[in-house]
């Protein structure tokens, strides 16, 4: 087990590279199975969760090889097993896409229910509502969604949240369907417009890219491709508010600002000076901050995925932040160990109230999530003294190199062993 330290204090200076998107290139990965051949993808992050994904479909008879240090080539000719196994798919719960795959090329699927994990219960009740709707008929035993089908049929699909994993998996299943299939209510973030975009170069014939209705008409087949990932908007979001919580200045290289732009308005409306071109932002954080409040939604709202890196620096900006969590219901993870450094942050419910205080101190803190992993690492680049997290592999399942990143910007931050096991 590896721990993350940090001596905090050191405002943070130059230019970072944004890795690829590990939330466009997870459904991207299954959705390669659609098709046999061989499909090259460029700009793969290396990742616990690509490891993970990837382990799962070289389980399900597809081979997968990194031919360059990002780019993977996946051939899924060999599809021959229909079971995803709960070991790989409880640590993982996006491996639970691989059931639409299954249920095009084989007719049949039996796939670990990917159980709950730190931030809630994330059931698949809406995926599972919407393929019963595609012609599959389910059964729910022993932890495994067990599935099967005469041939997956289009049909209109109403779904009651917009579930990034819901639309994606139900994107997947309709492209090989008879007939057509509308999504109405669907999510629309960027890594679904990705996945999209990638489909229909395979062949699928998708309409309403980045709107909340989605219409996909079902064709024979689908045809290997080479694409390329997106970066990744919450490692970019990350380093927008690194600047800010250091006072630094960064310039961040390969990224989308389109993709950010929720975060990007709540940053100037803290005081910060961003500015940005195509491919990247110019973030200082030198001049005065204030607390606001922040309200997680689907996109294009605030992202949940950025609420514990925001949250980090509401904990030392003067005034009173209310922070909304209204996408999942126990995301508020990282505010006890957020308070243990000096934080003054109250929960009740859905709602945080965080109190500015002038600097937090460095503390030994646990990670409790990927994303809480995130802002702890942001409360020790800014809190006096040594901070040290523990549990670092939830770190790795979302950031490429982040330790390295954020020293070659001046933080001093290293990984070593953690030799102590509680
Ligand atoms: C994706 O998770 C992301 N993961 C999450 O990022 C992200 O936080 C989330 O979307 C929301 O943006 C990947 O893309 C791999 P949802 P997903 O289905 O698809 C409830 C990270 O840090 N729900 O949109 O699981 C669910 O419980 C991760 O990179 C149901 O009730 O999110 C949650 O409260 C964390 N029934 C809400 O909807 C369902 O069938 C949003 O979930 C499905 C979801």
């Amino acid at each position: 087990m590896d721990k993350i330290v940090i001596n905090g204090g050191k405002k943070l200076e130059g230019e970072v590279s944004i890795s690829g998107s590990k939330n466009a290139a997870l459904p991207i990965i299954v959705g390669v199975l659609l098709s046999s051949g061989k499909t090259r993808l460029e700009n793969i992050p290396h990742l616990k969760d690509i490891d993970t994904i990837l382990e799962v479909i070289r389980y399900l008879g597809a081979k997968a090889d990194f031919i360059d240090r990002h780019t993977l080539e996946i051939d899924g000719k060999n599809l021959d097993k229909e079971i995803a196994p709960y070991n790989l798919v409880k640590t993982m719960r996006a491996s639970f896409l691989v059931i639409a795959p299954l249920l095009a090329r084989l007719g049949k699927a039996k796939v670990s229910l990917p159980g709950g994990c730190a931030i809630g219960a994330r059931p698949v009740n809406f995926h599972i509502k919407g393929l019963k709707q595609l012609g599959v008929d389910i059964e729910v035993e022993e932890g495994y969604v067990i599935a099967k089908t005469k041939g997956l049929r289009g049909a209109k699909i109403y779904l009651d949240f917009p579930s990034v994993g819901a639309t994606e998996n139900l994107i997947i299943a309709a492209c090989l369907a008879k007939g057509e299939t509308i999504i109405e209510n669907a999510a629309c973030e960027p890594e679904i417009e990705d996945l999209i975009n990638f489909l229909s170069l395979m062949g699928a014939k998708i309409e309403g890219v980045g709107k909340n209705v989605i219409h996909i008409q079902g064709v024979n087949k689908l045809n290997p491709v080479n694409y390329k990932i997106i970066p990744d908007r919450i490692e970019t979001g990350t380093f927008m508010i690194a600047a800010g919580i250091t006072k630094g200045r960064i310039k961040i290289n390969n990224a989308v600002p389109g993709h950010n732009e929720a975060l990007e308005k709540k940053l100037l409306e803290v005081g910060m000076d961003i500015s940005k071109g195509k491919d990247y932002f110019l973030v200082k954080g030198d001049g005065i901050l204030k607390a606001v409040d922040i309200k997680t939604m689907p996109y294009p709202g605030f992202p949940t995925d950025i609420q514990a890196q925001m949250m980090a620096l509401m904990t030392v900006t003067p005034g009173k932040s209310v922070v909304n969590e209204t996408v999942f219901e126990n995301r508020f993870m990282h505010v006890s160990e957020l308070n243990r450094m000096g934080a003054k942050i109250e929960v009740n419910g859905h709602q945080a109230i965080v109190e500015g205080v002038p600097y937090l101190s460095g503390a030994p803190v646990l990670a409790s999530d990927l994303r809480a992993s995130g802002a702890l690492i942001l409360a020790g680049l800014v809190a006096k003294g040594r901070t040290e997290i523990k549990r670092v592999y939830h770190l790795d399942r979302g950031y490429e190199n982040i330790e390295k990143k954020f020293s070659l910007l001046g933080a001093e931050i290293r990984r070593e062993k953690d030799i102590d096991l509680f």
